[in-house]
């Protein structure tokens, strides 16, 4: 008999607990694993030997069903960087001893690129030390930028929520006689993925958002305003979407933080945006930053994902236990739109670690304003279905740890 562990990284999102019920409900199935250990805030927690007995935290059904719903993540997260084991073994000697201290075999990270570097440098280090622990990356993130997947846990449920919102903005917009430019700002760093997907709303004969920039293409100021004058020819309400990590000159502050893999922390180009079609238009004008809803949204959950997500965390524990990988990443492998049908393979981690998967060009119209069909087919089926979410007093009820 044998333990294992499991821990949460990166930015949240509306799966990342699926994905750990899924390790856990995993875990539960395979006689030879005794304890299933959580680690607060991911690796650190490891580092510091900070591990829950999940066996005591989830005791039944429903307390896996609740947290299956509730977003964000439950054991914490970080955005912590591994060095090399070459320059600088002590992190790695810690990680050793939690792990020999409680009979740990086999470690799942959940966690987007930066975290896959974890998995990997992990992976790397046991191996030249002939020390027979697995490591398995479990994918999430709203930004969907991870390579070697065709899509990551997160993003579906993001981008229904980004979706849904906007909608309701649109509604919103429309009430006055007066022309107006709106503004919606949505997260996804260097990637326009989330940005994107807003264009599932073109399935419901919905027109806007008219315009769609994201940080795959160049951003020009004046043909923005250019494109912005274009639609208001045609529409009173103009709303477009816009991705944080667009770039251009006023885009991004100079002191502007950065975390500890050296990304820039973004926010605020669509408020840039309002002042500049304020002072070169000066019709009414508002920015919209979705900000942190559109990652820890739960209410408007896309099943599609909360049901891969749990999947792809069960999957994870057969492939280290049943099949003995590590140094490999859990990965979607789309194998028909409709019916919409996905397999789950594992991918080298050396081929995903701090790499980032960009939204395809062939897949933005040639003005560099929105997207294509294809992207429209490739979105839909990520966004179908909703859970059943359980109420109390008229809120949604999340699974807490008793903090
Ligand atoms: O995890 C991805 C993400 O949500 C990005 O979309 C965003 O740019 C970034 O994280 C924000 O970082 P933080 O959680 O550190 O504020």
């Amino acid at each position: 008999m044998f333990n294992i562990a499991v821990a949460q990284s990166g930015g949240p999102t509306a799966a990342i607990n699926a994905s750990l019920t899924g390790v856990f409900s995993g875990a539960e199935l395979c006689p030879d694993i005794d304890e299933i250990y959580g680690a607060e805030n991911g690796i650190e927690g490891i580092l510091n030997d900070r591990l829950l007995n999940l066996r005591n935290i989830l005791m039944d059904e429903h307390d896996k069903e609740l947290l299956m719903k509730t977003p964000s993540t439950i054991l914490g997260s970080c955005r912590f960087k591994l060095k090399d084991f070459e320059q600088d073994e002590e992190s790695y000697l810690k990680i050793l001893d939690t792990f020999n201290k409680h009979n740990i075999k086999a470690f799942f990270y959940i966690g987007g690129n930066d975290s896959m570097d974890t998995v990997m440098k992990l992976d790397r280090y046991f191996t030249a030390q002939g020390i027979d622990i697995k490591v398995i990356g479990v994918p999430k993130t709203i930004d969907n930028d991870v390579t070697e997947t065709d899509h990551t846990p997160g993003f579906g449920s993001a981008a229904k929520y980004v979706a849904t919102s906007l909608q309701e903005i649109i509604r919103d917009c429309r009430v006055y006689s007066i022309p107006s430019v709106t503004i919606v700002e949505i997260m996804g760093r260097d990637a326009g993925w989330l940005a994107a997907s807003s264009c599932v709303l073109r399935a419901n004969g919905e027109p806007a958002p008219h315009m769609i920039y994201l940080p795959e293409n160049d951003f020009s100021p004046e043909k923005f305003l250019e494109d912005v004058k274009q639609a208001q020819l045609r529409y009173k309400a103009v709303i477009v979407a816009v991705s944080e990590g667009v770039k251009c000159d006023f885009a991004t502050d100079d002191d502007a933080a950065v975390d500890a893999f050296g990304h820039v922390m973004l926010g605020g180009i669509g408020k840039k945006l309002e002042k500049f079609v304020a002072a070169n238009i000066g019709c009414k004008v508002r920015s919209i930053e979705l900000n942190v809803m559109q990652r820890c949204s739960s209410h408007i959950a896309s099943l599609t994902d909360i049901t891969e997500a749990e999947r792809i965390g069960r999957e994870a524990v057969a492939a280290a236990i049943e099949r003995g990988e590590s140094g490999v990443m859990m990965s979607f492998k789309r194998i028909s739109n409709n019916p919409y049908r996905c397999e789950i393979v594992t991918a080298d981690i050396s081929k995903i670690a701090n790499q980032e998967k960009k939204f395809p060009k062939e897949w933005i119209n040639p003005e560099g304003n929105n997207v294509t069909i294809d992207a429209l087919n490739y979105f839909l089926p990520l966004i179908q279905g909703e859970p059943v979410i359980e109420y109390r007093n008229g809120i949604p009820v999340h699974f807490r740890l008793n903090q």
